[in-house]
């Protein structure tokens, strides 16, 4: 069992260079099927989230060459085949419901396992249900999988109202929209900015998608797609988690590869809370921080607060002073970070959804679980802060999302390493 292991309490200097995303990449890798063509991708993140896609799409068909250390993928979708894809890998994450929306438009059937990916309370997929039913697909409920078919000649563009704010069903309606008869218009649309990173791969491929990063998208069908090159925008959330890490216990950090704008919201609340930091063209500088004061966080659809880095920030609070809340409107149950950073020795709990906590706390190192990706990089921060060593387990689920994560931080001056018990 691969653990990692902090010896914390150290001040971090130095630059940490950010990858490309991954809530982008696992929606660009499927999409890649609807080119039927060679698309080559840039500022590809070595993640496992990424290995399993292209284990997939090779078991489809697909024909990719991989150079992780220059982060590039080329992918072949000319031999890919619509064939029931294994529930095993499928349910390794969840982004492979992305599949459903590239199969169907381009073969107008798709067989995939049921999705799986961390755990933060119910993750339901009517939303992809409604959107991919009104474009004029039956589903047919399997076991452990979902059976998708068109019922006419080829799915039939129309306008689909998003009741809830998705990123996930926004993506996959403009997937299998792309190659639908006519026009589909998404209202209600997610903004976030891998949205317009799809949209754009998708509209280099032949593509005819408009308004994306507004909450009206308009997809007009096209009959043929193919090759393009695309380079993955940077990822917002790994540079959020290292934003707040170089708040606590940086001496002067540079956080590299940033779109500052895909930022806004996150930034706000570190200057609400008293951190310095100087804006460059495509990089922040995190000064060293002292008398930080406590913030509430409410996290929303973008351009608000993000879910993914309400976790991340947490170990920061505790380091700021006074008693503040964290509230996640997306999942609502994404708390599980909160036990283990009280075994460090944080007064922090939860009351109805409500993560309250009651700061500065001095953290102990501990031996504590990483429950799903973002709570595994919580506790990757606090074990930097804490004095002491930290043992983490599960860190499966940190390795799906970070890139490099230990040589990223041993080399800012973290003491940390990954052990096989
Ligand atoms: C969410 C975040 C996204 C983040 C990702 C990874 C939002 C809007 N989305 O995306 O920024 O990168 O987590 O952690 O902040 N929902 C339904 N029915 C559906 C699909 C979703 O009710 O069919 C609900 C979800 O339960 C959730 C909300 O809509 O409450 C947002 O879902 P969605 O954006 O699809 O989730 P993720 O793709 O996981």
């Amino acid at each position: 069992m691969k653990k990692i292991v902090i010896n914390g309490g150290k001040r971090i200097s130095g630059t940490i260079p950010i990858s490309g995303a991954k809530n982008s990449v696992v929606a660009l890798i499927p999409a890649t099927i609807l080119a039927n063509d060679v698309v080559t991708l840039e500022g590809v993140p070595d993640i496992s989230d990424v290995a399993s896609l292209v284990e997939i799409m090779e078991i489809m068909g697909a024909k990719i060459e991989r150079n992780f250390e220059e982060g590039r993928l080329v992918i072949d979708t000319r031999s890919v085949v619509s064939r029931p894809l294994p529930y095993g890998k499928i349910n390794s994450l969840r982004a492979s419901y992305y599949f459903n929306g590239a199969l169907l438009g381009r073969f107008g059937q798709a067989t995939v396992g049921l999705p799986g990916g961390c755990d933060l309370g119910p993750r339901p997929t009517d939303l992809h249900d409604k959107a991919f039913k009104a474009l004029g697909a039956k589903k047919i409920q399997e076991e452990e999988a979902e059976h998708l078919e068109v019922i006419g000649d080829s799915l039939v563009g129309t306008t689909i109202y998003m009741d809830v704010v998705s990123v996930g069903a926004t993506i996959n309606t403009m997937l299998a929209a792309s190659r639908a008869k006519g026009l589909t218009i998404i209202e209600n649309a997610a903004r976030e900015p891998e949205i317009i990173d799809v949209a754009t791969l998708l509209n280099n491929m032949g593509a005819q998608v408009r308004g994306a990063g507004t909450d009206i998208i308009r997809i007009t069908g096209v009959d043929e797609m193919h090759g393009a090159q695309h380079t993955v925008i940077p990822d917002r959330i790994e540079a959020g988690t290292y934003l707040a890490l170089a708040a606590a216990m940086g001496d002067g950090v540079i956080i590299e590869n940033v779109i500052y704008e895909h930022l806004e919201s996150f930034i706000a609340k570190l200057e609400e809370m008293g951190v310095g930091l100087t804006i460059r063209e495509d990089s922040i500088e995190v000064h060293k921080s002292e008398n930080l004061k406590s913030v509430n966080i409410t996290s929303v659809p973008y351009p608000g607060f993000a879910t993914d880095l309400q976790q991340p920030i947490t170990p920061l609070l505790l380091k700021a002073k006074g008693r503040g809340s964290i509230v996640d409107t997306i999942y609502q149950k994404r708390v599980n970070h909160v036990p283990e950073l009280a075994r460090m020795g944080a007064n922090i709990s939860v009351l109805d959804d409500r993560i309250i906590y009651d700061a500065p706390n001095e953290l102990t190192g501990s031996c504590v679980q990483a429950t799903d990706l973002r709570a595994g990089a919580a506790l990757v921060t606090a074990g930097i802060i804490a004095s002491g060593t930290t043992k983490i387990s599960n860190i499966e689920f940190i390795l799906r999302g970070y890139d490099h994560i230990i040589e990223k931080l041993t080399a800012v001056g973290v003491d940390i390493q990954l052990i096989e018990e």
